[in-house]
């Protein structure tokens, strides 16, 4: 097989021209034939002017590329895609999969032996690991690291929890325009991912638990010298792994380590969005997650991190306290040890060489967890006949088991439009109801799972109602929320067929999520409802609406799985 610059060579109909005029263009660079006679080691820029999440990737390419060197490796730059949550429209998630699509063409494309791929804001890492899973070139991920805490009147504050929260204060009036403003600059002090358990501090732990990035790479905070000597040593061990020829993502992505991203995704309290990456990432690799699986790992898992918004610390307190090595070693019984990393190793090792923090207590022992039970739990019936999830760590215990009366929302615009109308006929038993908000019907599935409180009601002092959609919710979101419906309104869910004032049973110990109404009621009404979405005329929006699949497959588009 051919390496390093022979690799790929553009077809001209002559090999040897190709390698020749590829030399000659690359030679423009500067570079010596002993440089680029070298393994190469691609390096994904995903530095963007739009992400503050990856604001400190040009100081981790340089150390990156220093730790190829030292191996005796050729360092090559490229930019792809880069996506930040608030500066993505209509939403992040829309354009996952074009930058996993990007990712994975231009790691085939240009000539490399391995890659490193640095990442960080929610949908980035996701997208590289499914990039990584089809390319199946020698790949190491490196997250750009959590941002660090912010403080305000003696507060410590957490992007975004603290975001959620206060803004919804500022609704309630009891913060004014002056206050909130100031909060602004106070929420994210430092470049980096968002601080608390929210989706990319769980990719950022999926990623170390399935072996895919260097043990201690999740939580390090993004501007602490230890983030920067990591991506020196995930350099090296790209230009390693170039010269051996692997370890592969198709032998890190197996059945054993998406079961110990499960496990460790349910003891983290991690993002529900986190499931539904795993699942786009497992169609790469030619497997699938099973919900009811993830659902049974929950019943025997404890929450063991106390990390907003399940609990009270942030990122840089849980990487302080050993970080993801110290939390897998508390679950060894759950965990496949034997599953490779790119450490070279097996997870058996990084769990040996785990620190132990006397006094720490952001890393709970098993005797002593903060949830007794895993963070998520997979609700099934006749609302959600291909599963719906609850993020229970974060729910209201009193709104567990609850009937309420239906108030439907048809869209977000109507949401927008109505929720704060003094009329709206809403009490606090109620249960809110969004649709449209899916996958296609959205389109990009919105974080608009976390429908804000009517302002009525907020006014009174309601933190919390049962609220339920096929919109995703931040990681980063509180409340007693049924989210990822599948199938989706748009996609002939019955969550469609939903009316102002029927009643809807949630029992999450009985996992159940049932609309009150008969199946010929229903029926009925599936013969006058029609909420598909119009079909775009062009372009990307085209392709998106014709082949993105549901949550319970990630979300993924049907043909970017893995060949049978
Ligand atoms: Fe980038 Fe939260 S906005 S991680």
């Amino acid at each position: 097989m051919s390496r390093g610059l022979r690799k790929g060579l553009t077809a001209y109909g002559d090999e040897g021209f190709s390698l020749f005029l590829r030399k000659a263009f690359i030679k423009a660079m500067g570079y010596s034939d002993d440089a680029l006679d070298r393994p190469i080691v691609g390096i994904a820029n995903t530095y963007s002017d739009y992400n503050p999440c990856h604001g400190n990737v040009p100081a981790l390419i340089e150390a990156a590329k220093r730790g190829v060197m030292h191996a005796g490796g050729m360092p090559m730059v490229f930019p792809t895609i880069s996506i930040h949550e608030s500066f993505a429209h209509p939403t992040s998630m829309y354009l996952r999969n074009l930058m996993a699509m990007d990712t994975e063409e231009m790691i085939r494309a240009q000539p490399m032996d391995a890659v490193l791929l640095i990442g960080g804001c929610d949908k980035t890492l996701p997208a590289q690991m499914m990039a990584a899973a089809s390319a199946d070139l020698p790949t190491v991920l490196l997250p750009t690291g959590p941002m660090v805490v912010g403080h305000h009147k003696g507060e410590v504050l957490g992007a975004c929890t603290d975001c959620r929260r206060l803004w919804a204060a500022y609704r309630a009036g009891q913060m004014d325009q002056a206050e909130i403003e100031t909060v602004s600059g106070r929420l994210a002090p430092s470049v980096g991912t968002c601080m608390v358990m929210g989706t990319a501090s769980t990719m950022a732990c999926l990623t170390e638990a399935m072996g895919l990035s260097l043990p201690m790479s999740a939580a390090a905070p993004a501007v602490h010298a230890e983030r920067v000597r990591l991506a020196e040593a995930s350099g090296r061990r790209a230009a390693e792994m170039a010269i051996a020829g692997g370890p592969l993502p198709s032998d890190l992505i197996t059945p054993a380590s998406l079961r110990n991203a499960m496990v460790v995704m349910q003891a983290l309290g991690g993002s529900t969005n986190g499931l539904v990456h795993l699942a786009a990432v497992a169609r790469h690799a030619g497997l699938k997650v099973d919900l009811d699986q993830f659902d049974r790992i929950g019943r025997e898992t404890p929450v063991l991190v106390d990390l907003k918004p399940s609990g009270h610390h942030y990122m840089e307190h849980f990487h302080h306290a050993g970080g993801l090595p110290r939390l897998m070693r508390e679950l060894t019984d759950l965990l496949d040890l034997a599953a490779p990393t790119v450490a070279g190793g097996t997870l058996a090792d990084v769990v040996a060489g785990a620190e132990e923090v006397p006094g720490q207590d952001v890393i709970r022992p098993r005797g002593r967890p903060l949830k007794a039970q895993g963070a998520m739990a997979v609700l099934r019936g006749n609302l959600s006949p291909r599963g719906a999830v609850i993020k229970q760590s974060a729910a209201s215990p009193a709104l567990m088991k609850h009937t309420g009366r239906a108030v439907v929302f048809t869209s977000l615009a109507d949401m927008a439009k109505r929720i704060d109308d003094p009329d709206l006929d809403v009490n606090a038993d109620d249960v809110l109801v969004l649709r449209q908000a899916g996958p296609r019907g959205a389109p990009g599935m919105p974080e608009a799972g976390y429908l804000p409180i009517p302002k009525k009601l907020a006014r009174t002092g309601v933190k919390d109602m049962v609220r339920i959609s096929d919109a995703r919710m931040s990681g980063t979101a509180f409340g007693t929320i049924v989210l990822h419906i599948a199938p989706e309104s748009a996609a002939g869910g019955p969550l469609a067929l939903v009316r102002d004032g029927d009643l809807i049973e949630l029992d999450v110990a009985a996992r159940r999520l049932e609309l009150k109404v008969d199946a010929a009621e229903l029926a009925r009404r599936a013969a006058e409802t029609d909420h598909a979405v119009p079909r775009p005329a062009r372009g990307y929006a085209r392709l998106y609406h014709d082949h993105v699949m549901q949550a319970d497959d990630g979300c993924d588009f049907d043909f970017l799985g893995a060949a049978p």
